[in-house]
């Protein structure tokens, strides 16, 4: 019999806990004892088999989905984004959905999206205060939510804008939390949890959706460039469209792996570069040569080879996801190792993205090594990869590269005094605490 690989031997409730408060030290530790293959045990999950080689990481992404697929490794946010949502289904069903949601994120399609992207973070950029520390994380979502519900939702600014806005704000911040989640949760921990305000709140964001769902198809989709119009527009090899429930899902999908994601993201860069002056320095010195004086426009953004890299830098050193799991079905060969069946194989993306061998002095912030090396699909994989690559990724980097230029071309910033940023949890990402708080020294018109 196949036995799973060795891995801490502390019982599975300590485990929890771990993975849970000190995620990082705990996979490191790990990783020193028991090398780039070890299993962690979790209560009423199957084991979790870490690996952190690229060549691990090349068999998990290549593997046939039919035999290792990620869907039921994602149980845990269906009641947030339905039984429809891409990110949960499986299988020829989920090729299906991903052939549909691929087209309006297509990395040209983004350039309809710079200018609201650009106006949203100045109008963000104006209400924030000179001289006192304010959290930059809060500031990001406000940016990425904004962005969400007028590019992808297609909302203008109004009255049905901010009430739906209000709605996923709190969504979000209830729906995150994975204790919410968990049905037998509340159970045990009643007052500590707010599912049933969760469940509540979920049927109220259902129907402000199919309120905007319906206006928008009895409007038509014609010269808009909103996702949900061209989602509306889509048709499969059947040549049926999405359903109003199908498109729902989808909604909330977008929200949940799109906001608080692009958000963290972009926090965890502005940490590294208020760290290093000289940075900041180079950045604004490329901005200023290939964008000059205007805002950016989608032409400038394949010159900002620089830019690209400091994103790409800072997703290698603080991944905002740290794992991508596969539920393996059948026995098979992972990186040399055999897995039984019933285990989630699971590509480490922290600790490869640490790995020594593949990344020199990894604890160090260094964008030139991404304009030196081109890395693998399997030693820098922050959107994940394979057939669950993430859809969302030409969108993000692409509002990434907008809101930095923004806000480097028009304010000076440093990190708030006296407060050393720790990586800490936030539902399944890893943020910077207290929010990453900052002070604006200089803001520009
Ligand atoms: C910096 C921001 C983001 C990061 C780091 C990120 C990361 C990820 C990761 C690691 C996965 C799992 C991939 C795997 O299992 O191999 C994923 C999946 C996904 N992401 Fe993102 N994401 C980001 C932004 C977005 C945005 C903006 C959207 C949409 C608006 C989005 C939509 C999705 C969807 C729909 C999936 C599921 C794909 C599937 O299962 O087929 N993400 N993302």
């Amino acid at each position: 019999m196949i036995s799973t690989p060795s891995g801490p031997k502390l019982p599975s409730s300590i485990q929890l806990l771990h993975w849970l408060f000190r995620p990082i030290p705990f996979m490191q530790q790990a990783a020193r004892h028991y090398g780039d293959c070890f299993t962690v045990r979790l209560p009423a999950n199957p084991p979790l088999v870490f690996f952190s080689s690229p060549e691990a990481v090349k068999d998990i992404f290549t593997s046939d989905p039919e035999k290792m697929p990620a869907g039921q490794t994602r149980a845990i946010v269906q009641p947030l984004v339905g039984q429809h949502s891409v990110l949960v289904l499986d299988g020829a069903r989920h090729a299906q959905e991903r052939k549909l949601l691929m087209p309006p994120f297509h990395g040209e399609r983004m350039q309809a999206y710079s200018t609201i992207m650009a106006d949203i973070t100045d109008q963000t950029i104006n209400r924030w205060p000179v001289g006192r520390a304010f959290p930059m994380q809060a500031e990001m979502q406000e940016i990425t939510l904004n962005v969400i519900l007028r590019t992808v939702f297609g909302i203008e600014e109004g009255a049905q804008f901010s009430h739906l806005r209000a709605l996923l704000i709190e969504l979000l911040s209830l729906g995150t939390n994975p204790l919410n989640l968990i049905p037998w949760f509340p159970r045990l921990l009643g007052p500590f949890t707010n599912r049933q305000r969760l469940m509540q709140l979920i049927g109220e964001v259902d129907q402000a959706l199919y309120e905007a769902i319906s206006q928008r198809r009895a409007a038509g989709a014609a010269g808009r460039t909103d996702i949900l119009s061209m989602l509306i527009e889509a048709r499969d090899e059947q040549g049926q469209p999405l359903t109003d429930i199908e498109l729902r899902d989808e909604l909330v999908t977008m929200l949940v792996a799109g906001h608080e994601t692009t958000a963290t993201s972009l926090s965890w860069t502005f940490h590294h570069l208020l760290q290093r002056p000289e940075i900041v320095d180079k950045l604004k010195a490329e901005l200023h040569q290939v964008v000059g004086a205007d805002p950016v426009q989608p032409q400038h953004l394949q010159k900002l080879d620089y830019l690209d890299a400091v994103i790409k830098e800072a997703q290698r050193l603080t991944p905002i996801v740290p794992v991508v799991g596969r539920y393996v079905r059948e026995p098979v060969r992972i990186g040399g190792r055999e897995l039984p069946a019933g285990v989630v194989a699971t590509a480490c993306i922290y600790l490869t993205h640490h790995h020594p061998a593949v990344w020199p002095q990894p604890e160090r912030f260094d964008p030139d090594r991404f304009l030196v090396k081109r890395p693998s699909p399997y030693e820098f994989f922050p959107f994940g990869g394979g057939n669950r690559y993430c859809l969302g990724a030409a969108f993000a980097l692409y509002e990434m590269k907008i809101v930095l230029a923004r806000v480097l071309s028009r304010v000076t910033l440093h990190a708030a005094p006296g407060r050393t940023v720790r990586v800490v949890r936030r539902g399944v990402t890893f943020a910077p605490s207290e929010g990453m708080p900052v002070v604006l020294d200089r803001l520009a018109a």
